[in-house]
């Protein structure tokens, strides 16, 4: 029988609990979102966060163990989220995690989100019979992380094995994430919360009448930094809305249709004017191109084999194209989570709880929160 873990995943806005087997095989897999609870304040409110994860936790869990069509007492090992993320928030579930493996007389084995969104990536690679080729370049993108990281074996491992990883940090946002890029832009166009999945649906409608939008250049670093930036072009679309006096009616409209709950794609569509849409793509393509170009440029640099992309900006399809099509060109396997597994998750903190329970690298009751926890 291989090893079960049940993963405990509360860092943002969240609440997730998954078994997974052997570190690969997702038994069960439950994600309770906060969205509708934080939609009105246009993002996460940190206390409303904790209450709402305090409420779900117990449920969340128990409906994956029933999933799995197991009892507690069965598990092998508990891996909870402690850190990056919301102090209130980890601590619910690490503090769920900490009494269940006390109650349970159970190891307890504390994950790294980042390394949760890497794991995110060989979970469904091995869903596919696919064998991720390594060393590879991660690309994180989310709302609360855009970052690169150099992935080695470090050992441990077999064939069907999951071992530990070595991280190297190859570039970083000097300030925005993608994800929240993405949101603002959203909010600033009257579109909702969260905006990475409208965005990306709006961008990839036929425009009609052939309407040009503005072209947004890509942040320049200094040297051959691969760091990323997206500040620049949050306010590039902000002055070029603020110039362009005719988009505040639809604006109105739109902010109007949302508060009224009408937020389908197919009510939104019709309130959008082709230079929203052209606006919308000129965005998106900026912000694919600064992704993709940075990140094939790390693989090319680290003679990487492989590129994996994670986090909930990895659910967007034009950077799915995108990567693919670099990926192609550059003879580069490119590895995706599915959608669902892209974004927050407790699968992707059992997975990578599994060889850390493996080595040993078990947590004890001083297991603590640390919101800026780092992978490398
Ligand atoms: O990984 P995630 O669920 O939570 C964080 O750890 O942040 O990512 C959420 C972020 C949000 O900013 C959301 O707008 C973005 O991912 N997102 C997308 C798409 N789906 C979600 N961004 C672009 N395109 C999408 N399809
Ligand atoms: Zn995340």
């Amino acid at each position: 029988m291989s090893i079960r873990i049940l993963g405990i995943e509360s860092s943002c806005d969240e609440t997730a609990a998954a078994v997974v087997a052997g570190g690969r095989e997702i038994l069960s897999s439950v994600v309770a979102s906060q969205i509708d609870i934080h939609r009105k304040y246009g993002g996460v409110v940190p206390e409303l966060a904790s209450r709402e994860h305090l409420r779900r936790i117990v449920p969340v869990v128990r409906e994956a163990m029933e999933q799995a069509g197991m009892k507690l007492e069965e598990l092998d090992a508990i891996g909870v989220t402690h850190g990056p993320g919301l102090v209130g928030a980890l601590l619910v579930g690490i503090t769920y995690g900490k009494t269940l493996a006390m109650a349970l007389g159970k190891p307890l084995v504390g994950v790294n989100h980042l390394e949760g969104h890497v794991h995110a990536v060989f979970l469904e690679a091995a869903r596919a019979g696919r064998n991720v080729e390594l060393p590879a370049v991660c690309l994180i993108v989310s709302g609360g992380h855009t970052v690169l990281y150099e992935v080695n074996a470090e050992g441990g491992g077999g064939k069907d094995e999951p071992g530990l990883f070595r991280y190297g940090r190859i570039g970083q946002t000097r300030d925005d994430a993608a994800g929240e890029a993405y949101d603002k832009v959203a909010k600033l166009l009257g579109l909702g919360y969260p905006g990475g999945p409208i965005l990306d649906r709006l961008a990839a409608v036929e425009i009609p009448g052939n309407v040009k939008g503005p072209r947004f250049t890509v942040a320049r670093m200094k040297g051959n930094s691969l760091d990323f930036s997206f500040s620049g072009l949050k306010t590039a679309v902000l002055y070029y809305v603020r110039e362009h006096g005719e988009f505040i009616p639809e604006i109105a409209a739109r902010e109007e249709a949302i508060a009224q709950g009408r937020r389908k794609f197919e009510e939104i569509l019709p309130l959008c004017s082709p230079a929203t849409l052209a606006l919308v793509r000129a965005f998106q393509e900026s912000v694919v191109s600064e992704l993709a170009g940075r990140a094939f440029a790390a693989a090319e640099q680290r003679q990487a084999a492989s590129v994996l992309v994670s986090g909930g900006v990895a659910a967007n399809s034009r950077l799915r194209a995108e990567f693919e099509s670099r990926g192609a060109a550059a003879g580069l396997p490119v590895y995706f989570p599915s959608r669902a597994l892209s974004t927050d998750n407790a699968a992707m903190i059992a997975a990578a709880a599994y060889p850390r329970f493996r080595a040993g690298l078990h947590a004890d009751l001083r297991l603590n929160a640390v919101p800026g926890l780092k992978l490398a």
